[in-house]
C-alpha cells in the first residue's frame, strides 16, 4: 500500500476563522496531541500575521520536534522572511509559499499578470529553498485556474524547488469527479516528477470537501491538506477524522495507509472543542455524540445481537469510550433490558413490560430518558432482588 501524508492545518486555516483562535499555550497543547495522533506535518500558524503568530510558530517548533512543522507564506519576500524566522527552531521545516492563480484572483486581488505570477512564485520558491530544505507551493484557486496555466504554474514551481505541490479547491467549489481530473491532468503534463508530491486541500462550501479531497487521492494525490473537526474558513476545511476513518474502512477501494493512531481522534477532537468551546454537531461523522448512539428499537437490537448491523466502525476503533443505547420513545425492550442489567436488575417478563410502558409514556413527555428516570421506574416496578438493593445502595452513598 502506498502512504499518504496527512498534513494538519488546524493550527492555521482552523484558527484563522471566527471562533477558533487559540492563545500560544492552546496552540502547544494541541500541537502535542496532533504529534500524538500521528499527523505527518503541523501546520503551526501565518508568521506574517502578527508578532503573536510568529512567536507560536517558533514556540510550537521548539516544543514539537518529532513532527515536521509549516509555516505559511504568501510570495512576498516579507511574508517569506517572517515565515523563515518562525521556523528556524525546528526540528524539520517546511515553507509553505501560496500565491492565487486563478484569472479573477489574479486580476481584482493581486492586479498581477500571469507573468507576474510565475515570475513570483518562482524567485519566492528560489529565494525560500535557500533557508528551508523543504518548500511546499500552494497555487490558490487552484479550482477555479485554466488549466493549462496552472501546469505552467506548476512546472515553475517544481522547477524553482517545491517538492510539494498543492492545488487547493480554495472556495470549495469543485465536485468530486472535476477535481480530480485536475490533478490527473497536472500529472499527466509534469511525467511524475521524482520526489514531488501532489497534495489536496479542500474547503467546505458545498460540503464536498472531504469527497473532493477522496477523489484527488484516486487521482494519484499523497498528501492530504485538513483540519480536526473540519474548522476552517467559512465552511470550514476537510475533516481529518472523516477522510483518515473513511481511507481506513474503504482501504481495499483506495490501496493508501496513514500513520494515524486512530483512536486518538475522539480525544483530540475533544480537546479542541473544550479549548475553542465550539462543540460538534451531535450528527457530526465519527466524533459527534450520536456517532455510536442507537435510539431506534430495530438498530438496538440488531447492535445487541451484532454491532456490524449498524456500525461500520467500532466506537473503541476512533477512542469513543462506548457506544450508547439511548433510552426514547423509539427504543426497545431488548436495549432497556440491558440498561437494568447494568443497573443489577433482573426483571421478569411481565416488569419489562411495565418499565417498558413508563419509560416510553416518559419519553413521550420529555424526548429522552434519564439515568435517574429508569432507576426511578424500575425502583417503582420492579420487585428487588440483593444484587439490585446493593446497586442502589452504592449509588445513595
Ligand atoms: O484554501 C487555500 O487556498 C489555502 C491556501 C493558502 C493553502 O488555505
Ligand atoms: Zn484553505
Amino acid at each position: 500500500m502506498d502512504s499518504l501524508r496527512i498534513f494538519d492545518t488546524t493550527l492555521r486555516d482552523g484558527e484563522q476563522s471566527p471562533g477558533f483562535s487559540m492563545n500560544t499555550a492552546e496552540k502547544i497543547r494541541m500541537a502535542r496531541q496532533l504529534a500524538k495522533l500521528g499527523v505527518d506535518v503541523i501546520e503551526a500558524g501565518f508568521p506574517i500575521a502578527s508578532r503573536g503568530d510568529l512567536d507560536a510558530v517558533r514556540l510550537v517548533a521548539t516544543e514539537v520536534r518529532d513532527v515536521p512543522i509549516a509555516a505559511l507564506a504568501r510570495a512576498r519576500k516579507d511574508d517569506v522572511s517572517a515565515a523563515i524566522e518562525a521556523l528556524e527552531p525546528a526540528a524539520a521545516p517546511r515553507l509553505h509559499i501560496f500565491l492565487a492563480t486563478s484569472d479573477l484572483h489574479l486580476r481584482v486581488k493581486l492586479n498581477m499578470s500571469r507573468e507576474q505570477a510565475l515570475e513570483a512564485i518562482a524567485s519566492m520558491i528560489r529565494f525560500g529553498r535557500q533557508h528551508v530544505g523543504e518548500v511546499e507551493f500552494s497555487a490558490e484557486d487552484a479550482g477555479r485556474t485554466d488549466i493549462q496555466f496552472l501546469c505552467e504554474v506548476c512546472r515553475v514551481a517544481v522547477g524553482a524547488g517545491a517538492t510539494v505541490l498543492n492545488l487547493p479547491d480554495t472556495v470549495g467549489y469543485a465536485v468530486p469527479e472535476e477535481y480530480g481530473a485536475m490533478f490527473r491532468h497536472v500529472r499527466e503534463y509534469l511525467g511524475d516528477p521524482q520526489g514531488v508530491t501532489l497534495s489536496a486541500h479542500c474547503h467546505d462550501d458545498l460540503g464536498m470537501a472531504v469527497a473532493n479531497s477522496l477523489a484527488a487521492v484516486r487521482a494519484g494525490v499523497r498528501q492530504i491538506e485538513c483540519t480536526i473537526n473540519g474548522i476552517g474558513e467559512r465552511a470550514g476545511n476537510a475533516a481529518l477524522e472523516e477522510v483518515v476513518v473513511a481511507l481506513a474502512v474503504r482501504k481495499e477501494s483506495f490501496g493508501v495507509s496513514t500513520g494515524i493512531h486512530l483512536e486518538e481522534l475522539f480525544p483530540t477532537s475533544r480537546m479542541l472543542s473544550e479549548i475553542t468551546g465550539a462543540v460538534v454537531a451531535p450528527n457530526k461523522a465519527v466524533v459527534g455524540a450520536n456517532a455510536f448512539a442507537h435510539e431506534a428499537g430495530i438498530h438496538q437490537d440488531g447492535i445487541i445481537k451484532n454491532p456490524l448491523t449498524y456500525e461500520i466502525i467500532s466506537p473503541q476503533t476512533v477512542g469513543v469510550p462506548a457506544r450508547s443505547l439511548v433510552l426514547g420513545k423509539h427504543s426497545g425492550r431488548n436495549a432497556l433490558r440491558l440498561s437494568l442489567r447494568d443497573l443489577g436488575y433482573e426483571p421478569s417478563d411481565g416488569e419489562l413490560a411495565e418499565v417498558y410502558r413508563r419509560v416510553t409514556a416518559l419519553a413521550d413527555q420529555q424526548k429522552d430518558v434519564r439515568h435517574r428516570d429508569l432507576v426511578a421506574i424500575a425502583h417503582q416496578v420492579i420487585r428487588r432482588g440483593a444484587v439490585a438493593v446493593a446497586a442502589e445502595a452504592a449509588s445513595t452513598a
